[in-house]
């Protein structure tokens, strides 16, 4: 299994934490490799701006789309091989910033998959754009994308990205704009962070303990309850009775019971969507 992530952003070292903990281990594992590229590589002019006023008027910038198309057809054209770019393969960042024509020679050698003859959609990268206004990210979405070759995030700053890059990308990649809550941050670029962490650690051999990620909170619909370690007794606080006990069907139960309870209380929405049986719904009722 491998993945390659691309990233296009103005802002390259919001990247930074992709190389560390667990993204930095599956990257030196060679179970995924990054690339984080810089827009303004592919701005044209001296002043190399990136966005200009809406048209219709109104507050803020938009992103251009004359520099954003030719950066997503590189990246698009160097497919999992990867275009040059800030590599984030090694623990010493080489802060090698060749210009983007001066990497084309490097996008040109590589296989050129789907340039020629129809393409096969499945065969497309999957480009995630960013945006408050995209469909909600699941753990489910990350699930599914944790099957992925190759995904292409396109972080926008501003009032967001020209309508028409999304809509031609379409041609090159399988598109999903995505939103990780309902919030607005600055830019794109810490949702990508968010995103690239929860798909990752879905990744076989990125998490030590397979169980891990099937038992997290959401795998079955539920909030995680409660966890305790030792001591028994920290600051006259007691871990429950029950866990100290080594019945191990006791345990399941009450910690299922504390599921529901917290789910009930912090995110009654979720209760809907669970199969709960009769023994489930007493457990609410007390
Ligand atoms: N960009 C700005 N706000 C965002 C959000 N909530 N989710 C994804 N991208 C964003």
């Amino acid at each position: 299994m491998n993945m390659r992530l691309d990233v296009v952003t103005i802002f390259p070292e919001y990247l930074e934490p992709l190389r560390h903990a667990l993204l930095g281990k599956a990257i030196e594992r060679n179970i995924l490799s990054v690339g984080v590229h810089n827009l303004r590589d592919w701005a044209p002019g001296v002043h190399q701006a990136v966005d200009d006023s809406p048209y219709g008027g109104g507050p803020g910038m938009v992103m251009k789309p004359q520099v954003w198309g030719p950066a997503l057809d590189d990246i698009a054209a160097a497919g999992m091989d990867g275009l040059g770019g800030q590599s984030l393969d090694s623990a010493v960042p080489h802060l090698d910033n060749v210009r983007h024509d001066q990497k084309l020679g490097l996008a040109e050698e590589s296989s050129y998959a789907g340039a020629v003859g129809a393409v096969d959609e499945s065969d497309k990268p999957l480009l995630i754009v960013p945006t408050p206004a995209g469909e909600p990210f699941t753990q489910q979405m990350a699930q599914e994308f944790s099957h992925e070759g190759h995904i292409v995030f396109a972080c926008g700053r501003y009032e967001g990205i020209d309508q028409r890059v999304v809509d031609d990308a379409a041609n090159r990649y399988r598109v999903r704009e995505v939103s990780i809550g309902d919030y607005v941050l600055i830019g794109g670029e810490v949702a990508v962070l968010v995103i690239a962490e929860a798909v990752v650690r879905l990744i076989p051999g990125v998490l030590g303990n397979r169980k891990s990620h099937e038992e997290d909170s959401f795998s079955d619909g539920l909030l995680e309850g409660p966890s305790y370690t030792k001591p028994r007794i920290w600051r006259g606080l007691e871990v429950p009775e029950v866990l100290l006990s080594g019945n191990h069907a006791l345990v399941d139960r009450w910690r299922r019971d504390q599921a529901l309870k917290r789910t009930a209380e912090r995110r009654p929405d979720l209760l809907e969507t669970v199969n709960l049986t009769d023994r489930d719904r007493e457990a609410l009722e007390h």
